[in-house]
């Protein structure tokens, strides 16, 4: 675990720490001794570059943040699951042996929208893959303050935390891959977002002080290492950049919006018209599929919207490429322009986002020190992320909070705490302790 790891060490042992009340609380749901809770702690992803190409088999780069999911537990010691949140009201409680269905095939008075609907849905994948469950879990679950639905892909940590908790009070081993595959059932099968991989792979895979580069179409990954790391102690590694986190106060929960589903078919359109034009219409629908001469050579065929679509997804891809070099020797103002450019390409290209989330994008490009901007997830709602020279990180900070609270008043008031401008650093993979 690296330095800046969270929760750092002093959290884990302090008995005052968010650990260590979440510890006491599933001791007291469950009568038993503090000392038999186990803790998943599922930390928040971000792309810097990689924007909405994971589901059609693009490469991705990403990093897992200081921030995220704890969810403290004890094997139910029977097929009861009990659990409890730190954000939201109300007992969520079934058994392991009851059957689920997809959320999106369930009649809507069915369907379970409370927040237990990602456990149920971890159960879903975890019954369909044939993992045999003979034990529940006694847990409660906490979200790091005001985080949740920012973009930073907290469904994603979550749907990992009750898969990792599950597995562990079933002493089921399971690799990390296959916990993609599994987190990839909740949110598709149970849930019905066609998103791809990128958000699993980043929270499952993430290696202190590196970034990861997912390749989404043959789920092969390497890490990335930075020359401005070389020779430094880990102290000193997150002292030239930082990560700034700006939030917009728009929420507006992604398996609920049908543009994000809406924005993958248009791809898969896209490949369609390219892979027909080339002979190749048999082949799987998705641009990954869709060789970079094939595309410039039929993309005449592709109306304005369609064009747009693909557009972005081959400049994207590219522009990960590039910023694996950029990020490798140490070059964080290119690998800033390369990440503002991405956020350009989701906007002009992609056209996703919202008013606010792109007046905070033009924000923080102009705020001093920082190296690049983008949507930190869809970019429907949520937060920007930004790199932001370190040196002038908390200054950036103030600059991005005035703005932003001038241009939209009313939504800064809404964002946590009044909080807009965090800053944070990078962490490490999801683990059960
Ligand atoms: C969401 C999805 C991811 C990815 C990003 C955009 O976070 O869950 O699969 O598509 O948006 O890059």
């Amino acid at each position: 675990m690296g330095a800046s790891s969270w929760p750092s060490a002093a959290e884990v042992r302090s008995p005052l720490q968010l650990l260590s009340d979440a510890k006491k609380k599933v001791a007291e749901m469950s009568g038993r001794d503090v000392a038999d809770v186990r803790v998943v702690i599922s930390p928040y992803r971000i792309c810097p570059l990689g924007a909405h190409i994971d589901h059609q088999g693009g490469t991705v780069l990403a990093m897992t943040v200081n921030k995220g999911i704890i969810l403290a537990f004890v094997p139910s010691c029977d097929r009861q699951v009990v659990l409890r949140s730190g954000q939201f009201a109300g007992d969520v409680k079934f058994r392991v042996d009851e059957e689920q269905l997809p959320r999106s095939s369930m009649p809507v008075k069915e369907k379970d929208s409370s927040w237990g609907c990602y456990a149920r849905g971890a159960l879903y994948a975890l019954q369909k893959t044939g993992k045999k469950l003979n034990e529940g879990i006694i847990g409660f679950i906490s979200g790091s303050d005001g985080l949740d639905s920012s973009g930073l892909s907290s469904s994603a940590a979550v749907g990992i935390a009750y898969l990792m908790a599950l597995e562990s009070a079933n002493n089921l081993c399971v690799s990390p891959s296959e916990n993609i595959e599994l987190d990839k059932l909740i949110e598709n099968a149970y849930l019905g977002l066609r998103n791809g991989i990128l958000d699993q792979s980043a929270i499952l895979l993430s290696k202190y002080g590196y970034l990861t580069l997912m390749d989404c179409k043959t789920k092969e990954h390497t890490f990335v290492s930075s020359s401005m790391l070389n020779g430094a102690k880990s102290s000193e590694r997150a002292n030239k950049y930082k990560i700034l986190l700006a939030f917009s106060g728009a929420k507006h929960c992604l398996k609920d919006n049908p543009g994000y589903n809406c924005r993958v078919a248009e791809c898969q359109k896209a490949a369609k018209i390219l892979l027909c034009a080339s002979g190749a219409e048999s082949v799987d629908p998705r641009l990954c599929e869709v060789g970079p001469s094939i595309y410039e050579a039929y993309k005449h065929k592709l109306k304005e919207n369609l064009a747009k679509r693909a557009e972005h997804y081959f400049s994207e891809n590219k522009r990960v490429h590039e910023g694996v070099k950029a990020w490798a020797s140490g070059n964080l103002v290119e690998f800033g322009k390369l990440i503002s450019a991405s956020g350009l390409s989701s906007i002009q290209n992609y056209e996703c986002g919202c008013e606010p989330m792109i007046q905070l994008y033009e924000i923080l490009l102009r705020t001093p020190g920082v190296f690049g901007a983008r949507f930190s997830g869809a970019g429907f709602r949520g937060c920007c992320l930004a790199f932001v020279d370190a040196n002038q990180a908390e200054a950036a900070t103030a600059f991005v909070q005035r703005e932003y609270s001038k241009t939209q008043p009313e939504l800064a008031l809404q964002v946590p705490g009044g909080r807009v401008a965090l800053l944070c650093e990078a962490g490490d993979s999801a683990r059960v302790i």
